[in-house]
This record gives C-alpha cells, structure tokens and sequence, in this order.
C-alpha cells in the first residue's frame, strides 16, 4: 500500500483519446494525471489525430503514445492486449458518438476498440459531441447499453459549443476529471486501508508542532518545533487506516490527506482538546509536540510598555499532556516522544516510566542532520515492561519512512502485549 495517499504513482491510466473538438482539454489532462503521481499512456484514434498529434501527448505523458492495431513495431512494444492488462483505468475522454457506437455494439476494428474488449479494467467514458449528436435516439440507446455494461459515463456540461449550438455536450473541464480519477482511486484505497491496514478501525490523536504561550496580546513564549514528524505520523496512521486527529500548534504545514485537525496555540488549549478526545473515542495516543514547559503567570491584558533596563516575567509551569492523559481511568495506548542531547537512551526510559507510556521514541537533537527541523530522523524506540518487545533503532531516513515504521512498532505494541496467564 503507497504510504501518501495523494501519490498514485503504482497506478497506470490509459487515456483514449477520440475524435472531437474537446481533444484539445485531454493535453490537460494528461498534465493533472501526472501531477497526481499516476502512469499515464494515451492511445488515439484516426479521428483524434486529425485534431492533436501524438507527439503532444507523447511529450505530456512522458510514454509512446498508441495509435494503431496491426502494427508490428507498435505490437512489439506494448501491443493491444498488454496494453488491456497494463491499465488500472481506461478513460476516454473526449469520448465521441462513433467511439461509444463501437463500445455499444462490440466492434474490433482498431485499436481503441479492441482495447475496450480486452481489458478487465473499469472503463470511463466523458462523450463530447454537438448537442443534437448527443440527444438522438442512437447515441442514448448505444450510453444505456454502455451503463448495463457496467461503464461510467461522466455526464457532458451544458453550454456553448464550437459548432456555434449551444446545449448539453461540452467536455467537463480537465481538473475536474483528473479530480475524479484521483477521487476513485482514493477511495479504493482507503477501502482497503480500512479493511487491512496496520491500524485498521482504530481511532488516533496526535499532538504535534509547538504550544505558543501569550506573554502579552502581541508577544509569546515558543519554540522551534515544526510538526514535520507528528505530520508525517498523522499521514502514515491515516495509510495505516486509521481516523486520525491531529492536534497542532501553530505550524506552517498542509493537513495531511483525511486527517481531522484541530489547531491550538497554548499548552492548555491542547490538553482541553486531548482530553476531549478521550470522549469522543481514541485507541492510540500519540505526543509529537513540542509543548512549552512553561507559561506567564499572567498575560498582560495591554501590550507591555518598554520601561527601565530590565523586564521580569514570572512563569508557572504547564500541565504535561501525555502525563496526564496516561493518569486516565480509560486511557489509549500512549506514545510519547523524547528529544535529548546528551544520555538519550537513559533520558528516554526514564520517561517512558515516569509519564506512564507503553512506548517512547527517542532521538539525539544534538546532530544537526535529524530532529527539530531537519527532514530526516533517526529514533530509538523502547516499549513499556509489559510489551515482549526489544528496543527497536530506526536508521536515518526520511520522517515519512521513520513514521511509518513507527506505526508498525505500535500495531506489534498492540498485539504483543502480555496477558495475565
Ligand atoms: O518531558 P519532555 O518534554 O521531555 O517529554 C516529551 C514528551 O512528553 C513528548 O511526547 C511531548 O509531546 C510530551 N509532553 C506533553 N506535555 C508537556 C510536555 C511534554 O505532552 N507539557
């Protein structure tokens, strides 16, 4: 299963590409498919041809494109019935009368529609055609069939149309199809996340980012967190199939793909939605954030005058939010983390007791090339007593892949927990 659900790149598309004005639109189209990480090939027809050359969509797709049936270099290549198996989606798009015709009626006679027969892969369909085209009797008759037979059809807009008519018949604009293509595949594979994944129907909070506490309404208290891990956590959960939510500080980073997120400034308002969360339903917990040990006694209700060589502000300290989620009476599986520059390992157990954790990740903010803000991570992992589990190293790599073998850690966690005989 891909770890980002927003890069399809193990997913191969066959874009058909017919005879018809809004031939053009499919150039984009290739263009939005890419963008979304998917394989793209694009077969044309005679009739296309006449309106945009191969070589655009050879360009575009970055793959020969595929024109014709008995041809025995193109045969020699990927010829038409592994082509048929190559696909995860054929969308003609624009789809003409003449193309729909043939699908309808079960032709063979080039390479589009034998394609068509041969593949096991779901078939879309987004005609485009004169309006009158579109409403005679025979291309409805030939879409009724095309829908018994289990093809998708992406209804035609209504507006002008290059003929000078104006009426249903327009090609849907590129980015909305490539919208639904990438729409499609998410759902499948969130089917499958839900169903398989490590972390299949659990519900998972996570804490990232830095808590920023207010000194006066203009000035704060923060760090340097990024929430670049806790991020990366979320998005590997949500793969995993878990619904996430995610707490953050305030972070300059973009949600994660079906993650819930719920953003928070101080160290208190981020316990005040943990704790929520224990209402609402949470299996795992997972503390990312770097939260400020300490906050103003009190916050200056006016701004702070500057006055005299020396400033004094009293602080208090905040309450520990994975401390004391782990005191709960039904408390989730705790995750906690651990950033120390020197005695790392020893720092790191010791939490692991004292916060009442059953597992801690621990890594050396000392090197300059992993933690705060780096894209790169390194961590040891060590689980509570009661797990059957070693102390596990993550070697340096990306966040995206330490997260992900966090999660694994979590889902052996989860089922390898003694039990009292
Ligand atoms: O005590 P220390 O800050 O080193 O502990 C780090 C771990 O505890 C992290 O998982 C962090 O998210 C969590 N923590 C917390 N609330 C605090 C301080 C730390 O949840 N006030």
């Amino acid at each position: 299963m891909s770890f980002d659900l927003s890069v399809f790149s193990n997913k191969n598309i066959i874009l058909a590409v017919t005879g018809g004005i809004a031939a053009y639109k499919s150039a984009i189209l290739v263009r939005r498919l890419k963008d979304y990480g998917f394989n793209v090939r694009v077969v044309m027809t005679q009739g296309a041809q006449a309106f945009i050359t191969p070589l655009t969509f050879q360009a575009l797709s970055g793959n020969p494109v595929h024109t014709e049936l008995l041809d025995t270099e193109a045969e020699a290549g990927m010829g038409h019935i592994e082509l048929a198996r190559w696909a995860d989606l054929v969308l003609v798009a624009p789809a003409s009368c003449d193309s729909i015709a043939k699908f309808a009626c079960g032709l063979a006679d080039d390479l589009l529609s034998t394609l068509y027969l041969a593949t096991k892969a779901p078939v879309w369909i987004a005609p485009a055609m004169n309006q009158q085209m579109w409403a005679a009797k025979a291309t409805q008759r030939n879409l009724s069939t095309l829908v018994e037979d289990g093809v998708h059809v992406i209804m035609p807009e209504a507006g002008s149309q290059a003929c000078g008519d104006v009426g249903l018949g327009r090609m849907p604009e590129p980015e909305d199809l490539a919208e639904q293509v990438r729409e499609y595949f998410h759902k499948a594979q969130r089917a499958i996340a839900e169903k398989f994944g490590l972390l299949a129907g659990k519900k998972v909070t996570i804490t990232a980012g830095p808590t920023r506490e207010a000194i006066d309404p203009v000035r704060y208290i923060s760090n340097h967190s990024t929430g670049k891990m806790g991020f990366a956590i979320a998005a590997a959960c949500y793969s995993a199939g878990a619904e996430v939510t995610l707490i953050a500080g305030p972070v300059s980073l973009d949600t994660p793909n079906g993650v819930k997120r719920l953003n928070v400034s101080s160290a208190r308002q981020m316990l005040h939605l943990s704790m929520n969360q224990l209402e609402t339903g949470c299996d795992v917990f997972i503390a990312t954030a770097a939260v400020a040990d300490y906050r103003v006694a009190e916050v200056a209700e006016h701004k702070i005058k500057k006055a005299g060589d020396e400033l004094a502000v009293s602080l208090v300290k905040n309450p520990d939010i994975v401390a004391t989620i782990a005191l709960q009476d039904k408390r989730p599986f705790m995750v906690g983390f651990a950033a120390e520059t020197r005695n790392v390992e020893e720092y790191a157990a010791g939490k692991l007791v004292a916060k009442k954790l059953d597992m801690i990740a621990c890594n050396d903010v000392s090197r300059a090339d992993i933690g705060f803000a780096s894209d790169e991570n390194a961590m040891t992992v060590f689980f509570a007593e009661q797990y059957e589990m070693e102390k596990r190293d993550l070697e340096k790599a990306s966040k995206q892949e330490i997260a992900q073998q966090l999660v694994e850690a979590i889902h052996d966690a989860l089922h390898q927990e003694k039990r009292p005989v």
